[in-house]
């Protein structure tokens, strides 16, 4: 069973992010959607909001689990059994950053593989970044999010300001 890891801080979940997870679900047997917990960043949205959001949008990928892990990924990788690592790339800006962390995983365990894949052309400019921005400013979520999260992005950013 070929098992994969899609980890991220997911704050919040994009349309980027799903399409990763819906062409990650369809390659690989299982995949385990992690949030990491013990980011230097800190999050805007709680993680059960993330958790929820991201359990919502993939109700319908019967091969897919939402869960959280803190500490190392790989340590967290070797826990559940996943054997690949994957991480969506959307620009050469992404690479150098993602060369190193692929490069790290491998030397601290060599037995998981990180597999790129590239993102939708038409996500290649959305960030979790860019979605937190554009509600801030009151600006719109269509596309960005999925529809049932746009009004929830906008309500728990209004609550957080
Ligand atoms: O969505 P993000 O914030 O870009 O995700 C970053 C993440 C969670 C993939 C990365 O920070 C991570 O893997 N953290 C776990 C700690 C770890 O294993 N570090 C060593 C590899 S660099």
């Amino acid at each position: 069973m070929r098992i994969a890891v899609y980890p991220g801080s997911f704050d919040p979940m994009t349309n980027g992010h799903l399409d990763i997870i819906k062409r990650a679900a369809k390659t690989f047997d299982k995949v385990y959607v992690a949030i990491l917990t013990n980011s230097a960043k800190k999050p805007c949205f709680s993680l059960e909001q993330r958790i929820d959001w991201l359990t919502r949008a993939t109700a319908d990928l019967g091969n897919v689990e939402i869960d959280s892990f803190s500490g190392l990924l790989v340590n967290y990788a070797n826990q559940i059994g996943a054997s690949i690592i994957i991480k969506g790339l959307r620009a050469v800006s992404d690479f150098e950053y993602e060369f190193q962390m692929a490069l790290t995983n491998r030397a601290l365990s060599p037995n998981i593989e990180t597999m790129f894949l590239m993102t939708n052309g038409k996500y290649s400019y959305l960030s979790s970044s860019i979605v937190k921005e554009i509600a801030k400013l009151g600006g719109s979520l269509s596309g960005l999010v999925p529809d049932f999260m746009i009004e929830e992005v906008k309500n728990e950013i209004k609550k957080n300001q």
